[in-house]
C-alpha cells in the first residue's frame, strides 16, 4: 500500500489513539497464566498483539475480541488454568513482534513441552541471544540459529532455577522474559537493568499477586506459590502512538491537537520531556491512575523549537519515538544530537540507517552516528517518494514528515502502520482535512 500525504493549512482536532501495545501484550500473556477469566478493555487490536493472541490460542488459551477495529475493543481471555499452557501442534508465529517472541520465550522455557517460535524476515534477523543466554543460565533448553542468536527458536521446557543477572542492554523485553521465567523457577530471580526501562510487567505482576520487589535498578521475583489472580484492566492510550500527533502539532504552523487518555508512565514519557525541553507547548492535564498506570490528557500546539541533546537514561524512555523525534529535529533550527541509541539498529528495521536515508529523501540533513543521529535543522522539507522498509514506526514518522513538507510525499509500504496503529492513516486524513478524529471514525467538525 502506498500513502500520499500533503501538508494541510491547519491541523486541529482530537485523536483517540489505540491502546498501548506493550501493555496489551502483557495483559494477554499474564492473564493467560492466571487462574480464571479476565476482561481487558481498550485492548490494541494491531498485527503485533494479534500475533500474541494467535500464539496463545495455539497454546490452549481461550479468548474473544468484542467490537474490533478501533480503540475501545474488549478482550476476554481465559488460560487453561494452573499456570499451565498446552503444547502447540504447530510452530508459533510471532510475525513482526519482538515482544511476542521474547516474552513467550520466557514463559515457554518453563512449560513442560516443546515449542518452536518463528517470525517474519525482520524478526528473524533480530537478536534473541539476549534472552536465550540468560534463560539457559536458568537451566532452560533453548536453541536458535547462529548459536541461539536468531529465530526460529526451539524450546524444550524444563525445570528452571533463579539467577541474578545484570542485563548488558537496557531492554524491557529481556527483563520481562526473565521475570516470567522466574515465576516458575526454583528460588529467587533477580534482574539488574543498566538503565530504567518500561515497568509494565512489574506493575501487572504485582497487581496479580506475584511476589516482586524493586530496589533501584534491581527487580527480584519469587516463584509463584499460588496461581496469578486474573486482572481486569483498561489499557491506557499508547503514548508511542500519540507521539506522532504531538510532533505534528508542535511543528505545524497552525495546529492544536488533543490526545485524551494516554499512558504517561515515567518509563515511557521521555518524548514529553524532550519536546518540552525543545520549547514545545505541551499541556498535560487530568493526571489519574487507570489499570495500575498513570494516564493523562495531552494537548500540543504550534511551537517554536530549539535543538537538544538526547542521550543516556533518557533513551530507553523514548526509544520507539526516535524516528518521529528525528522529524521534529529535521525542522528545528540548529543541531540536534541523539546518542546512546545503538539499540535502534536492531528494531523492526535498522532505524538509524533507515531514518537517515528516508528523511534525507525529503531534504533533511541527517547524519548517521554509530549509536544515533545528528540532525541539522532545515527551514523546510520537500515532499518526495520514500519507503517504510516495512517498519511501522518509520512509516508513521514519514507520514508526519509529509504533514509538514511542501508538496506531496508518497510513502511506500505504508500499511506497516497496522502493526501498532491500524487507524493511523484514517486519523491522519481526518486531522489534515479539518475533521474531528475519534478512534479511526472521522466526523466533520461543525464550522
Ligand atoms: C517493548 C520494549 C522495547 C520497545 C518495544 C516494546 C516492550 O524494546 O522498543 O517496541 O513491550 O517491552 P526492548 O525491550 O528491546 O528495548
Amino acid at each position: 500500500m502506498e500513502q500520499r500525504v500533503r501538508s494541510p493549512s491547519r491541523l486541529r482536532g482530537t485523536v483517540v489513539v489505540p491502546g498501548d501495545k506493550s501493555i496489551s501484550h502483557r495483559a494477554a500473556i499474564l492473564n493467560a497464566l492466571a487462574s480464571g477469566p479476565a476482561r481487558v478493555d481498550n485492548f490494541l487490536v494491531g498485527a503485533d498483539t494479534r500475533a500474541t493472541l494467535d500464539c496463545l490460542r495455539a497454546l490452549g488459551v481461550d479468548w474473544s475480541l468484542g467490537e474490533t477495529g478501533g480503540p475501545g475493543t474488549t478482550l476476554r481471555i481465559r488460560g487453561p488454568g494452573g499456570e499451565r499452557l498446552r503444547e502447540s501442534a504447530d510452530i508459533l508465529e510471532a510475525r513482526n513482534s519482538g515482544t511476542t517472541m521474547r516474552l513467550l520465550a520466557g514463559v515457554l522455557a518453563a512449560q513442560p513441552f516443546f515449542s518452536v517460535l518463528t517470525g517474519d524476515r525482520s524478526l528473524r534477523s533480530r537478536p534473541m541471544d539476549r534472552v536465550v543466554h540468560p534463560l539457559c543460565k536458568m537451566g532452560a533448553q533453548v536453541w536458535g540459529r547462529g548459536d541461539g542468536a536468531y529465530p526460529p527458536l526451539a524450546i524444550r521446557g524444563s525445570e528452571l532455577h533463579g539467577i541474578c543477572y545484570r542485563m548488558p542492554v537496557a531492554s524491557a523485553q529481556v527483563k520481562s522474559a526473565l521475570l516470567l521465567a522466574g515465576l516458575f523457577a526454583r528460588g529467587e530471580t533477580a534482574v539488574e537493568e543498566p538503565a530504567p526501562t518500561r515497568d509494565h510487567t512489574e506493575r501487572m505482576l504485582r497487581a496479580m499477586g506475584a511476589r516482586l520487589s524493586v530496589e533501584e535498578s534491581l527487580v527480584r521475583i519469587e516463584p509463584l506459590e499460588r496461581s496469578l489472580s486474573p486482572l481486569d484492566l483498561r489499557v491506557p492510550g499508547d503514548i508511542s502512538a500519540a507521539a506522532f500527533w504531538m510532533v505534528a502539532a508542535a511543528l505545524h504552523r497552525d495546529a492544536e491537537i488533543h490526545v485524551p487518555g494516554i499512558g504517561v508512565n515515567p518509563t515511557r514519557s521521555g518524548i514529553i520531556d524532550v519536546l518540552r525541553a525543545m520549547g514545545a507547548d505541551v499541556e498535560v492535564m487530568e493526571e489519574r491512575q487507570e489499570g495500575g498506570e498513570p494516564v493523562a490528557d495531552v494537548t500540543v500546539r504550534s511551537s517554536r523549537l530549539a535543538p537538544v541533546e538526547v542521550s543516556g537514561d533518557l533513551v530507553p524512555r523514548l526509544i520507539d519515538e526516535i524516528p518521529v523525534l528525528a522529524v521534529a529535529a529535521a525542522l528545528t533550527p540548529g543541531r540536534t544530537v541523539i546518542r546512546d541509541a545503538a539499540e535502534l539498529r536492531v528494531k523492526e528495521s535498522d532505524r538509524i540507517a533507515t531514518t537517515c536515508r528516508e528523511l534525507g529523501r525529503l531534504g533533511a540533513h541527517v547524519e548517521e552516528l554509530p549509536d544515533g543521529l545528528a540532525i541539522d535543522g532545515v527551514p523546510s522539507l520537500t515532499g518526495a517518494r520514500c519507503r517504510s522498509h516495512g517498519d511501522h514506526r518509520l512509516a508513521m514518522a514519514l507520514g508526519v514528515a509529509g504533514l509538514l513538507a511542501r508538496g506531496e510525499t508518497v510513502i511506500e509500504r505504508a500499511g506497516a502502520a497496522q502493526v501498532s496503529y491500524p487507524g493511523f492513516w484514517n486519523d491522519l486524513t481526518g486531522l489534515a482535512g479539518g475533521e474531528l478524529v475519534r478512534g479511526g471514525n472521522t466526523k466533520r467538525v461543525r464550522p
